[in-house]
């Protein structure tokens, strides 16, 4: 396994995050489904605040059970999940703040895009002035102030993407679990998308885990990348990409930018074949 330290330069953001109190702790969790199925054996994971880490691996490795259970859809089978050293299952759904953005945008088809951002302000009883202003904040935030009266079926599905992010932004969280959220895209929009993310994820201080099957992706947006295998499934390897933040393009191009993704590349092959043995 590869760990090494986190680099002071890692997120362009405090030069303490090494020393940044955990914000989600995975302490011998693991999950077997009803029907039998081992989806992940035991796992331990420490996702330090302002961290963007990226959990990659072969489908069926469990990265949407472990993206479950952290933020408290999903019950483990034993084992315990933090935020914040608070166990999630005692949290109050208010008291979590965090937000989950799944790979499709789920919109109400019926209702306009402010309304749909609207959502979980009106599930936790938020109104008047103050849920007014945090759609606003939340839709000039991904850029779609002029889009607040539309339906979602005007917009494309990269700006109905955004939608949802808005909506995940509404709740002010503080973690952002995000799962293939733009695995759905074109490549031109997605880049778009995760340029956009990790301003977001600057400017708003998140800390967020994400899912992706791109190599790519999770090189140009991550602190760190987590490696899972299937079957049964686990974490085997961590990889720090340790470049400064803000990210362009040209990092895309760069030799190290291409090490990055042969290591990864590297990692997964290595832990597709052991499924097929
Ligand atoms: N509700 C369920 N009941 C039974 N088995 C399940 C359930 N959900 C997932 N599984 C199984 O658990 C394992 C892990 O699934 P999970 O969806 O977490 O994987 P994943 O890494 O997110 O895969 P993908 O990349 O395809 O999204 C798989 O073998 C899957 O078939
Ligand atoms: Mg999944």
């Amino acid at each position: 396994m590869i760990i090494e330290a986190l680099p002071a330069a890692a997120g362009g953001m405090a030069a303490s995050a090494a020393e940044a109190v955990p914000a989600v702790e995975v302490l011998s969790a693991h999950k077997t489904y009803p029907n039998g199925t081992v989806a992940l054996q035991p796992v331990d994971l420490t996702v330090r605040e302002g961290e963007f880490v990226t959990l990659l691996g072969p489908s069926g490795c469990g990265k949407s059970t472990l993206l479950k259970m952290i933020a408290g859809l999903l019950e483990p089978s034993d084992g315990r999940l933090l935020l914040w050293r608070k166990p999630v299952q005692a949290l109050q759904e208010a008291q979590r703040k965090l937000a989950f953005v799944f790979q499709s945008p789920t919109l109400m088809p019926w209702a306009s895009v402010a309304t749909n951002v609207r959502l979980p302000l009106d599930l936790a009883g938020i109104t008047g002035a103050e849920a007014d202003a945090r759609v606003s904040n939340a839709l000039a935030l991904v850029g779609l102030g002029k889009f607040a009266g539309q339906l979602p079926r005007a917009l494309s599905g990269g700006m109905q993407m955004r939608v949802s992010i808005a909506r995940s932004l509404v709740v002010q969280p503080d973690l952002l679990l995000m799962d293939e959220p733009f695995g759905a895209l074109d490549e031109i929009t997605r880049h778009k998308l995760d340029a956009e993310l990790l301003q977001l994820w600057q400017q708003q201080k998140l800390t967020v885990i994400f899912v992706t099957h791109s190599i790519h992706e999770a090189v140009f947006l991550s602190t760190r990348v987590v490696m899972m295998a299937a079957r049964p499934g686990r974490i085997v390897d961590e990889v720090i990409i340790d470049e400064p933040y803000p990210r362009t393009p040209d990092f895309m191009v760069t030799p190290r930018f291409a090490q990055y993704a042969k290591q990864l590349q590297d990692s997964l092959l290595r832990v597709s074949e052991e499924a097929d043995t």
